[in-house]
């Protein structure tokens, strides 16, 4: 039995970033080990990587690389570390964590803060990378006068310690970041990044923002395969507000969990749409259970990640839902994952 309904009380008593801050030192604790064993129709193969569970944890909890094994060791397929910059950075004045309970939802603009690259290289190297996939993802300083050099920079020196590594252009967090999602800047972008990448280095996966206007996903996938990019991550966080409850509701910054679900959704069956399954999709936004993992692998996710709902159900949720994916193959006659990638779309 998970003892997280018990714990949760006491965390909800404290401010977000505080209760954070304190589960990442409790799991510090927790020496890695063997994760549970799941069953082999979840095993699915992306860009080159073998993944024993399509669930994976979403960028932005362990931004500084502190804990990853400890992720896998509870049951996540794979974990995605950072997003990491090239500098040490604060991040936003606090408070900028909030939950929104109501919503089963949380707004963060936390702003990239993180001890910077070459500290989580370091903790990266004494991983074993044996428990499970490490991904690291990659973004630019807030004052960094040329931000796709940044960007070249962090694929140069994260490679080596990453199984793959994310460019993330999509935070809303940093003032005109995800302007690099127009068509010209990320052809610059990509091309730069393509030229860092190391001979034989990990393969190289983009996220990008649910809030794309009309024929912005055609454009975005015609890029990202001239310059032979591996997958797409979608989504992050919105900057848009729909139908919430909660008296934090208008908190400036990006929304996730339930209410992004329909978002996230939706852009994954745009991206879906315009790539024609040429390219991996990892389906990411308000997934809280086996039904919403499903129903992204259905619409053309090869993989899944979260990061909200774990804050609300505890991080034995990545191994049920890993289970209830097996399950629901086994039901509708599918012998693997890749089979049922896509097939409603
Ligand atoms: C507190 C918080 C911090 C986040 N930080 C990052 C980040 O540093 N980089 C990133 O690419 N995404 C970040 N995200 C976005 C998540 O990776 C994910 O795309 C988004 O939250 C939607 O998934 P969810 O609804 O399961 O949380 C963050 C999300 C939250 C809630």
């Amino acid at each position: 039995m998970s003892l997280y309904p018990l714990i949760r009380p006491f965390a909800f008593v404290l401010d977000a970033e505080r209760a954070h801050r304190l589960t990442i030192q409790a799991l510090k604790l927790v020496p890695p080990h063997r994760p549970p064993d799941l069953p082999e129709s979840l095993r699915t193969q992306v860009a080159g990587l073998d993944f024993l569970s399509p669930v994976g944890l979403a960028a932005g909890f362990d931004k500084d690389a502190e804990v990853p094994e400890q992720m896998l060791s509870l049951g996540f397929g794979f974990v995605e570390v950072g997003t990491l910059t090239p500098r040490p950075q604060e991040g936003n004045a606090k408070p900028r964590l909030f939950r929104l309970r109501e919503d089963q939802a949380v707004i963060n603009r936390m702003g990239f803060n993180n001890r910077g690259q070459a500290s989580a290289f370091d903790r990266l190297q004494q991983c074993s990378h044996s428990r499970g996939i490490i991904g690291v993802n990659i973004g630019a300083n807030k004052e960094s006068a040329d931000r796709i050099a940044d960007y070249a920079n962090g694929v140069r020196a994260m490679a080596g310690v990453a199984d793959f590594l994310t460019i993330n252009i999509s935070s809303p967090n940093t003032p005109g970041l995800r302007q690099l999602q127009d068509e010209g800047a990320l052809g610059e972008l990509l091309s730069a990044v393509r030229e860092a990448r190391p001979p034989k280095g990990p393969p190289i996966f983009l996220k990008v923002a649910p809030d794309l206007g009309e024929g912005e996903p055609d454009q975005i996938v015609r890029v990202a395969l001239q310059y032979g990019i591996d997958g797409l991550i979608v989504a992050n966080t919105t900057v848009s507000r729909q139908q919430l409850k909660s008296p934090l509701a208008g908190e400036q910054g990006g929304l996730s969990g339930a209410p992004l679900k329909p978002l996230a959704l939706k852009a994954l069956r745009d991206f879906r749409a315009a790539s024609g399954g040429e390219l991996p999709l990892i389906g990411v936004g308000g997934i809280a259970t086996a039904d919403d993992a499903w129903e992204r692998i259905r619409a053309g996710a090869t993989l899944v990640q979260l990061y909200t709902a774990m804050v609300y159900e505890g991080p034995g949720l990545a191994h049920r839902i890993a289970l209830g994916l097996a399950q629901r193959l086994e039901r509708e006659g599918f012998a693997s994952i890749s089979e049922a990638v896509g097939s409603a779309a």
